[in-house]
């Protein structure tokens, strides 16, 4: 057996008597025979709805390597780096990862209703693209200020990205509506936690989008919504429908009970750490030990996916969960101020976000989309995670923390291996467009 196969797990996996879907579904619920069939039926709009989020990826990525290069020789056509910071950062969050989780989310859960994404699902998932892809212009020139359009001043990209806010609570009650009478396991008690952390999130982002209006220039307010809600985004929504949807694809191997005070910690965790950040008038002690309750959280859900993937020799989910363990070594290290003074120091926090959000989510995402739609080529993940490593060593050099970090060659080698994880995604979509038409 291939280590991305097979795709729906069979009735052997739970034994004597158990299907997979049996596990899943309340006895209540009319269970269709045919459940898989229909599954691997419905969601090719699903896959179509993750070859869009991959082209999101390689548009953001080129606005990412456009800074790299624009650090050297200067921005074309008087673009700030700090719009196209913002703009590549919100066409990452909310074009790439968040409807190429939203495809793969719905995909498991059609797999396991055998019902098809409903309209509101499908309908939610593209607002969201849609959403990402309008907002990205306005950004780039306007960051989140005012558009110049005609004679009025707009603040388009807000109005623009508020779209996703629409979106993204649209989405959720469509799973809600989807997953009401399944069994609650791992996957789906982590997915929970994730889909709750998304509309926490998007409060923040509401909030932002109305601060843009606000008549007083709400500066400081600004400046700790947007870290809030990317924080809660990230750490919360990223990491815990990474851990739900690996521990779907990994069930029944999987520690169910530990996994759920595991998840528990790291949504409370994140959030108590956000909302200590962002109201900043709790003791500094308790946003430490939130700070460590979700590291640990995560350390504990990178071993069980870890472990339980050494068991079924799959090396590349293996890997995720490698780095998941990492991700929560590194954030609770992080909690302890002095430790996060050095890391600023060293100029570590771009590299560290690009480890988590490149070598975990966007690795994630694409040994799920293999595993999903091509299961036969699994190897394209080893060569989507080399990209990675190639950006990650390539951009290594900008931090302090590399000893040989001087001379002329360091920001051109930083722009070109920046390149590398767009070919590799790019790579990607074309593997998995060229698929099982499903
Ligand atoms: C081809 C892949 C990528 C390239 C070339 C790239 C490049 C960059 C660059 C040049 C910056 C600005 C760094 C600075 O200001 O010093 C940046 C920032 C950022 N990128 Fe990426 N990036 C990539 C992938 C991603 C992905 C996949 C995500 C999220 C899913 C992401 C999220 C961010 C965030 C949140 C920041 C702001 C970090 C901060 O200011 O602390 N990037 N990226």
């Amino acid at each position: 057996m291939s280590e991305l196969g097979p795709v729906y797990p069979g009735r052997a996996s739970l034994g004597k008597g158990h299907t997979s879907l049996d596990a899943v579904r309340r006895p209540s619920v009319g269970v269709r025979p045919d459940a898989n069939c229909l599954a691997v039926g419905t969601v090719a709009v699903m896959r179509r709805a993750f070859l869009l989020a991959a082209a999101a990826f390689v548009v953001a990525g080129l606005a990412g390597v456009q800074m790299r290069f624009g650090m050297q020789y200067g921005l074309p056509g008087g673009w700030r780096l700090e719009h196209v910071r913002f703009a590549h950062t919100h066409l990452m969050y909310f074009g790439w990862a968040t409807p190429a989780l939203f495809a793969l989310i719905c995909s498991l859960v059609a797999e396991r209703t055998g019902r098809p994404p409903s309209r509101l699902a499908r309908a939610a998932t593209g607002l969201a693209l849609a959403s990402a892809a309008a907002s990205f212009v306005p950004f780039l020139l306007d960051g989140y200020g005012f558009t110049q359009v005609g004679a009025l001043r707009l603040p388009l990209s807000m109005i623009a990205s508020s779209g996703a806010l629409v979106a993204w609570g649209s989405w959720a009650v469509a799973y809600a509506a989807a997953t009401w009478d399944l069994r609650r396991d791992l996957a789906l008690v982590a997915i929970d936690a994730a889909v709750l952390a998304l509309l926490i999130a998007s409060a923040g982002a509401w909030g932002l989008a109305a601060a843009a209006f606000a008549p007083v220039a709400p500066g400081m307010l600004m400046d700790r919504l947007v870290p809030f809600y990317l924080g809660v985004f990230s750490n919360g929504w990223f990491a815990l429908a990474v851990v739900g949807l690996l521990a779907g694809a990994l069930a029944p191997r999987v520690d169910e009970r530990l996994g759920r005070v595991a998840v528990v910690l790291l949504l409370a965790g994140t959030l108590v750490a956000a909302f200590a950040d962002l109201l900043a008038i709790w003791p500094a002690w308790i946003a430490v030990a939130a700070r460590l309750a979700a590291a640990y959280g995560a350390v504990v859900l990178g071993l069980q996916v870890a472990l339980a993937a050494g068991r079924a020799r799959w090396f590349g989910a293996l890997s995720l969960g490698a780095m998941l363990t990492a991700k929560g070594l590194v954030e609770g290290a992080l909690a302890l101020e002095r430790v996060a003074r050095w890391s600023e120091r060293a100029a570590l926090p771009v590299w560290l976000a690009h480890g988590y959000l490149l070598g975990l989510v966007t690795l994630a995402l694409a040994w799920l989309a293999l595993r999903r739609w091509r299961p036969d080529a699994g190897g394209w993940f080893w060569g989507v995670a080399a990209t990675v490593a190639v950006l990650l060593v390539g951009i290594a050099p900008l931090t302090q923390a590399w000893p040989f970090a001087r001379g002329v060659w360091v920001l051109p080698l930083a722009a070109w291996a920046s390149l590398a994880p767009v070919v590799g995604i790019a790579a990607l979509a074309w593997v998995v467009a060229g698929g099982r038409r499903s």
